[in-house]
Formats: C-alpha cells, sequence, structure tokens
C-alpha cells in the first residue's frame, strides 16, 4: 500500500475530495508540508495528529481543495435566478428569501449575486434576501471575509461593476462594505450539512464547480445532505458542465430558458415556478421575452438582453460551439468517449481550429487508446495555440506513459514548454475559451517540472550508457 493512501482515505471519509490521479500531486505537496511543519515523518504518528489535531488538518485540507473562483463565474445562471425566478417568487412568498453557496471559496460567488441583486432590487434587495457562503476551507474563508481581490478574480466582471462595488485598497480593489457586510459566511462541510449549521431552509442553494472533485456515491450523499438544507420550494444550481453529473435521482431535473436546476421530486402545488421550457423551444433562446422586458432591472445594462445586432450574432455563433464543447466535455466526464468522439468529429468539421475541441479530442482519442490520433490532434491545438500548455502537457504524458515509443528529447521539450507557459502565466488558461484546463494550471507546472527531472535522468543514463559503449 502507498504511503499516501491512509491520508487519501482519511480526505475521502471526512471532506468527500476524490484525490485520485492529478489530484495527487496536491497529496504529495501537502503531506510533505506537514512533515516539515510537524517534524513527523512516519506516517502513523502523522495520522494520528492530523485526526486528533483539528486546526492541524484544517490547515491540511487547505491545501488539497481547489479554490479556482472569480466574479460573474457562468453568469447565465445568475441572470436567470436573479432576474426572472426570484422576482417570480417573490410575487408570492414573504421575503426574506435566503440563497446559500455552498462551496463558495474567497467569496466571488455570492457577491456576485449580491452585486446583481442590488442591480435589480436596489438597497432593499438587503430586506429581501439572505446571503450566505460556507466551505471546508478556513484559508478561503478568511479571504472572503476580508473581501479584497486581485486582477484574475475581475476577469469576467465588466469595468462598470468593479468601478461601482470596489474601491482601490493597496494595489488590489475591495468590496463596498454595505454590500461586504450584506453576505455571512460560516465554516461548512457538505459532507455533514446538517452539523456545519449554516442556518437555512435556503430557497436557492448554488452548488456550483464544487461537485466534480467527488466521487458518484459521494455526490448522492451530499445531494441528501443539502436535500435537509433546502427549503420545500428551494432549488439547487449545479454549474453549466455538472448538471448531468449530478442527476442523481435525489433531486428532479428542470430546464428553464436554457438554465437547468435541481428540485425536490414532488413540489407542493402552489409553489410558483416559471414553467419549465422544452430543450428546442422557440422561446427558450434568451432572446427576452416580453415577461423578461418586464422584469428587466430599471438599472442594469449589463444585465440587460442585447438588441438583435452583431453582438446577437457573434454570441449565436459562440453559443454555437460552446454548448456541444460542453455538451462533450460531460460526455468525456461520464466515460462515454464513442459519444464524445462523434460529437467531436462533428464540431471539428465546422471549426476545425477550435483549441477547445482539439484538446477535448486528443483526451477522448487517449482514453479510446488511439495514440496517434490523440498525438495529432494535441499537435494541431499546439500549432494554432502554441500557447496551449495542456496540450503540451498531454503530448508528452502519451510518452511518459508508455502509450507511444518514447522519444526522450520530445517529451522534455513538451514538459519544459509547460514550465516555461506557466513559469510566464501561472494561471494561464492555455488559449482554452469554454472548457477549462483538464487540470489545474498549479498542478500541471508542478508535475510538468517532476517529469523533466526525471527525463533529464533518463537522458545523462542513456549518454552515459551510450558514452561506456
Ligand atoms: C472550485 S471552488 C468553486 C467556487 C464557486 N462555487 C464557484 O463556482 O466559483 C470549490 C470549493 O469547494 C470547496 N469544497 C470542497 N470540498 C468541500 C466540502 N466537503 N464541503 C464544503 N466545501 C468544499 C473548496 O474548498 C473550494 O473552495
Amino acid at each position: 500500500m502507498s504511503t499516501f493512501a491512509p491520508f487519501k482515505a482519511l480526505v475521502h471519509q471526512r471532506c468527500g475530495l476524490h484525490l485520485e490521479g492529478l489530484a495527487e500531486a496536491r497529496l504529495f505537496r501537502a503531506v510533505a508540508s506537514l512533515q516539515a511543519s510537524t517534524g513527523l515523518t512516519d506516517t502513523t504518528q502523522l495520522l494520528t495528529r492530523l485526526t486528533s489535531d483539528t486546526a492541524l488538518f484544517d490547515q491540511f485540507v487547505s491545501q488539497l481543495t481547489v479554490n479556482e473562483t472569480y466574479f460573474y463565474r457562468e453568469p447565465d445562471a445568475l441572470r436567470w435566478l436573479v432576474n426572472r425566478y426570484l422576482p417570480e417568487r417573490l410575487a408570492t412568498e414573504e421575503p426574506p428569501l435566503s440563497i446559500f453557496s455552498a462551496g463558495c471559496s474567497s467569496g466571488e460567488e455570492p457577491y456576485s449575486v449580491a452585486m446583481m441583486l442590488f442591480e435589480h432590487f436596489g438597497e432593499r434587495a438587503k430586506a429581501l434576501f439572505n446571503l450566505t457562503g460556507g466551505d471546508l476551507d478556513h484559508q478561503v474563508l478568511a479571504k472572503a471575509r476580508q473581501a479584497v481581490y486581485g486582477g484574475m478574480a475581475f476577469r469576467a466582471l465588466s469595468a462598470d461593476f468593479k468601478a461601482r462595488y470596489f474601491s482601490p485598497y493597496k494595489g488590489r480593489f475591495k468590496l463596498h462594505e454595505s454590500l461586504r457586510q450584506w453576505v455571512t459566511f460560516c465554516p461548512f462541510n457538505l459532507l455533514n450539512a446538517e452539523e456545519s449549521s449554516p442556518g437555512g431552509p435556503f430557497d436557492v442553494i448554488l452548488f456550483r464547480n464544487v461537485s466534480i472533485y467527488f466521487d458518484q456515491q459521494t455526490r448522492r450523499r451530499i445531494h441528501q445532505q443539502l436535500g435537509q438544507l433546502l427549503a420545500p420550494n428551494g432549488i439547487l444550481l449545479c454549474g453549466v458542465s455538472e448538471t448531468m453529473g449530478n442527476d442523481l435521482g435525489v433531486f428532479e431535473l428542470v430546464e428553464a430558458e436554457g438554465v437547468f436546476y435541481f428540485r425536490r421530486a414532488e413540489p407542493p402545488t402552489a409553489v410558483p415556478h416559471s414553467p419549465p421550457l422544452l430543450m428546442g423551444d422557440e422561446s427558450a433562446d434568451g432572446s427576452g421575452d416580453s415577461a423578461s422586458k418586464e422584469l428587466e432591472p430599471a438599472n442594469s445594462d449589463a444585465l440587460a438582453p442585447a438588441a438583435p445586432s452583431e453582438q446577437t450574432t457573434e454570441k449565436a455563433q459562440t453559443d454555437a460551439i460552446s454548448h456541444p464543447l460542453q455538451t462533450a466535455h460531460q460526455l468525456l466526464n461520464q466515460n462515454a468517449f464513442d459519444d464524445a468522439a462523434t460529437l467531436l468529429e462533428a464540431l471539428l468539421k465546422q471549426q476545425p481550429w477550435s483549441i477547445d475541441a482539439l484538446v477535448l479530442a486528443g483526451l477522448v482519442a487517449r482514453w479510446q487508446q488511439q495514440p496517434h490520433q490523440a498525438y495529432d490532434y494535441f499537435k494541431r491545438a499546439i500549432y494554432v495555440a502554441p500557447e496551449c500548455w495542456p496540450a503540451h502537457f498531454y503530448l508528452a504524458e502519451l510518452y511518459r506513459q508508455g502509450e507511444l515509443p518514447d522519444e526522450p528529447l520530445q517529451r522534455k521539450q513538451r514538459y519544459a514548454a509547460v514550465v516555461r507557459l506557466l513559469t510566464n502565466t501561472p494561471t494561464s488558461n492555455g488559449g482554452l475559451d469554454t472548457i477549462a484546463p483538464p487540470l489545474p494550471p498549479g498542478d500541471a507546472r508542478f508535475l510538468a517540472e517532476r517529469y523533466l527531472a526525471a527525463v533529464d535522468i533518463t537522458l545523462a543514463t542513456t549518454s552515459t550508457t551510450q558514452g561506456a559503449g
């Protein structure tokens, strides 16, 4: 059994995190830093300390969580929530309604909702809604409470919103006090929702970009826990690429205006909700019908639907590729490789130079054990976007994992490219537009550095052997 197996088991049991595959790199680092900070190298002693010392365990877990987040992430669902769903609920229900961001990281998600609610309802938003964020990781919660952010957090937020809600603060930006105080943050473990007691019941739970770190069995357990926190009429929103993976039979999946959400299987008949629109329904294209216009905020250029224009056409083109890409991504995550391959092939016929499609197609080909095809896709991605570090990384992996006959020099070049690219731009998305990089940039760089060192040893050994011969 590997030295790390008991640590994996402990983290899985307490927090649900599935530390297999590439996530192992984080575990290696976390155990090394634990050894350094405690002075203990013996695994049994370390585990005993970890299980009995809550603060040490929290510190350890902070190094294992992936806290990637930013303001205004996946805004379509948030716009629907704020401009359609919540006003409809308020038309028949007494305020306040409660919204919970489960796995809120450093606060960008609940604060985005706060800004959008403020845009729509003005100052009275604070009386209409309670906002809470919860996370396992105590370090990100401390950041959330401070509400001071650097450049990357604003990558999707309009300059207008940033200027309206933030003030310069020590070289960064601080959220205005009235919004900061509106959101409450609390320690929260999805596996132990009731004991964490974040309050509730909640009318809306945002559970976005969190479930990808759990296996299916754990996700099901989490749904049951979240069910305890959800008000009878409440809804659960997952991230765009996660929705299908969360359709586990605990909740019912509903689609409205292109946004997917979950609700209890049989809501009471008195519950108001907009009739779910069928996929492909013409009114579901987000172009804004008369009802949606009535509900538009008075003071929200950023939120208003775009007039039919070049912008709309451009959006339609972007949507035309981003939806199938997200579907292909889901299919890959669900191991439906043949379906993913068929979809990507069709997509690449229309958009032969889509970096996202090329990288996904390469990954799918690897799973289908077609390394030459995977090689071609990754090479094409690098040809279109030399900064595409995921393509460099996975090309090198084809050699390292023995899927292609090894070429140590090629392998070295590719890993070196990953290290160079991610040293220059540590949070680069590698030129991907729609899907997230298949592994976090920090992990890719860490692994590439390790594998680069290993390939140097191979090359040194080879040249010594050849020299001796
Ligand atoms: C990638 S962030 C997502 C942040 C935000 N929801 C978003 O969509 O941008 C995932 C967060 O889930 C948290 N998390 C992971 N396991 C958790 C658990 N068992 N309970 C609560 N939070 C957890 C992590 O600490 C991390 O901050």
